[in-house]
């Protein structure tokens, strides 16, 4: 089913930025084509270099990089994308697609795509519970956005709580079942 589909995947900066690679692998193991946007802060994690290796495409982070050929980057990537993937989702980039802000390429092409977007947020138990952060993602629910929610277990920041990252293998599980499906 995802043969030959453009996934646009989105990673953020959280301790679970590494479980990114997984995705990256196992969604091309099913033939798509992956195209990383790293946020500037995602890239004290892991570097553009791991992903643009796993993916075989140019990795993009900067905005106003210089591109190649003539090509507003954040729209051709927006308009490429079959199915636009944010995994890991911060607290801080739900809270910006919820209140309209593009400040940087991840947020600026995911207001400018009319594909659909997934959200699989990973962050401290606390983080995820505040209610800030839930309103905001009902808020992108209301609106369409899709997430895939994180699981209870033991946390980098050594609590037990909820907010992992749900398995990369079930994310690219439930990336197959929207693509056929329609729905999550
Ligand atoms: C070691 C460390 C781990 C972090 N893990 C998370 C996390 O799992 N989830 C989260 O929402 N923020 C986490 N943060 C905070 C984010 O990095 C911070 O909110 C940042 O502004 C997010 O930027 P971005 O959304 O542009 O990538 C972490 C910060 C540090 C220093």
């Amino acid at each position: 089913m995802l043969k030959d589909k453009n996934i646009v995947l989105g990673v953020t900066g959280g301790i679970a930025a590494y479980k990114a690679c997984e995705i990256v692998s196992g969604l091309r193991k099913q033939g798509a084509n992956v195209y990383v946007i790293m946020t500037k802060n995602a890239t004290e994690f892991i570097t553009p270099l791991t992903f643009m290796t796993l993916s075989k495409n140019k990795v993009v982070v900067d905005t106003f990089e210089i591109p190649d050929s003539y090509d507003v980057e954040h729209i051709s990537l927006a308009k490429k994308a079959d199915l636009f993937l944010v995994a890991p989702a911060t607290a801080n980039i739900i809270g910006k697609v919820a209140n309209g802000i593009a400040d940087d390429m991840l947020s600026t092409t995911i207001m400018a795509t009319t594909s659909k977007v997934v959200f699989a947020p990973a962050m401290n138990d606390a983080m995820y519970k505040n209610q800030i952060v839930q309103d905001n993602i009902n808020k992108l629910k209301k609106y369409g956005y899709y997430f895939i929610n994180p699981t209870e277990g033991m946390l980098a920041c050594n609590t037990k709580g909820i907010g992992r990252l749900e398995e990369p293998k079930i994310i690219i599980e439930k990336i197959n079942t929207l693509m056929e499906v329609g729905t999550l």
